[in-house]
């Protein structure tokens, strides 16, 4: 299947995390040009050096997205680059410290919610305004399971993905009439370091990452969680213009391990 991905100028953050960098490939595979940002300008030049394209398919950025005026630069300097930009994915996020509910502090609310909620707001505010501006475009948020459930220990993480769906929600009718289509992914587990952190702080050091991610995902009806790069296709396809007639949904890729909108009661 032909994404119609092919010279469309894609921004992404959270880039050299486990999902970002799925996406990065593929979005190569697709022959797409990327904008690529991440906090930490080593690991950007080392996924640079990895991606291998010229500077007419790949332009990168530092930014922290909890900064305005850097999320501000970077919409900015993207299209100081290609010229123009068609989708921009934002996709950076924290899990937050474990905490149970008599356990919860301000500290770990303020540094997930600035990432998690702030960072996703303002690639809404800059990236939405310059495809409104254009009247096209398509903008496709990192969400979570955790914007439809909750989960023990995860409590603020859940809270702020909750809280980007009001943002996706807002923003798609907001941003549908100018021609801009909003919306989020929800995944449960990603193979990623994120998932690999959680399992530590949810089930310590006694088991083996085997056991934890196996722990994690039983219960799931395959037994596993997802890879990146399927993700990362679901991300492309929704970001896709064969998707520009959905506005303001969102998609769970779950093995059927949340609730909510999935099989399960
Ligand atoms: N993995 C899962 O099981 C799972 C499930 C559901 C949803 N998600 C969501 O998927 C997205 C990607 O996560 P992942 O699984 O790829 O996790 P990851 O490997 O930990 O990657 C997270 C990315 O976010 C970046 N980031 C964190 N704080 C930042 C900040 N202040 N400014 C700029 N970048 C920042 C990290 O930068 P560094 O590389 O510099 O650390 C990293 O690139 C997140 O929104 C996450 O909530 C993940």
């Amino acid at each position: 299947m032909d994404l119609k991905l092919k010279d469309k100028v894609v921004l992404i953050n959270g880039a050299t995390g486990g999902l970002g960098r799925a996406v990065c490939f593929a979005l190569k595979a697709e022959g797409a040009k990327i904008a690529l940002s991440g906090r930490d300008p080593e690991k950007v030049a080392a996924l640079a050096t990895e991606l291998d394209l010229g500077p007419d398919r790949l332009w990168t950025n530092i930014a922290d997205v909890t900064v305005e005026e850097q999320v501000k630069a970077y919409v900015d300097g993207a299209i100081e680059h290609f010229g123009h930009i068609d989708i921009v994915l934002p996709n950076a996020g924290y899990e937050g410290k474990w905490e149970f509910n008599d356990q919860l502090t301000k500290e770990n609310f303020d540094k997930v919610f600035s990432i998690n909620v702030l960072g996703v707001m303002f690639m809404l505010k800059y990236g939405g305004a310059a495809l409104a501006a254009q009247g096209s475009g398509s903008i496709v948020i990192t969400s979570s399971i955790g914007g439809v459930v909750g989960s023990p220990g995860m409590a603020i993480y859940c809270a702020s993905k909750h809280a980007v769906q009001g943002l996706m929600k807002s923003a798609a009718r907001e941003l549908g009439p100018k021609g801009v289509s909003v919306k989020s992914i929800n995944p449960d587990g990603i193979y990623t370091p994120m998932l690999s952190r959680i399992g530590k702080n949810a089930l310590g050091d006694s088991m083996t990452e085997e056991e934890r991610l196996a722990a994690l995902t039983a219960g799931t009806y395959d037994k596993r969680a997802a890879t990146p790069e399927e993700v990362a296709y679901l991300i492309l396809y929704y970001a896709s213009p064969w998707a520009q007639h959905i506005y303001g949904s969102k998609v769970v890729i779950d093995g059927a391990n949340g609730d909510g909108d999935t099989v399960r009661p």
